[in-house]
């Protein structure tokens, strides 16, 4: 039975997690090991509007910082503009601040697609910075968002 458990949790974690290829757009406090996207069974990820993701970043952080901030945008005919999420501190998202060099951290959060957000593909770009403002991490991918 517990082995039965045990291999539904694996699947359930595997069919979930959903590793999506991004672009660092300058991670120069940090190193990206991974950025999941749940659910997005294709790429780009469709985000349907209503909906909620999950959002998960493994990192090592290359720096000591108290505070990490997520800052979002969303990149549309190359204007980047801001796009608020619902918890912006980073060591509210998963991470056990203070943040030390060396250290590997997973920064997990929400991200609901509004359901008056329009149906348009674009880029969301994804910091998180660290005390002197600088990225820890940064990546970019591409979405499109559905009815
Ligand atoms: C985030 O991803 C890491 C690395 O894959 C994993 O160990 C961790 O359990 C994930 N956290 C959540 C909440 O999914």
């Amino acid at each position: 039975m517990a082995l039965r458990a045990l291999v539904l949790a694996a699947l359930a974690t595997l069919s979930w997690a959903e590793l999506v290829d991004f672009k660092d757009c300058g991670s120069v406090d940090g190193k990206i090991v991974a950025v999941d996207v749940t659910p997005c069974p294709t790429e780009p990820c469709q985000l349907v509007r209503g909906t909620d993701y999950t959002i998960n970043v493994t990192f090592s952080s290359n720096v000591e910082s108290v505070s990490s901030k997520a800052v979002v945008y969303g990149i549309l005919a190359g204007i980047a503009i801001p796009f608020p999420i619902p918890e912006a501190d980073g060591c509210k998202s998963g991470i056990l601040c203070p943040i030390h060099a060396g250290n590997s951290y997973s920064y997990v959060t929400r991200l609901p697609v509004k359901s008056e957000y329009p149906c348009i593909k674009l880029v969301v770009k994804w910091e998180l910075q660290d005390d002197m403002k600088k990225n820890i991490f940064c990546w970019a991918i591409p979405v499109h968002i559905t009815p």
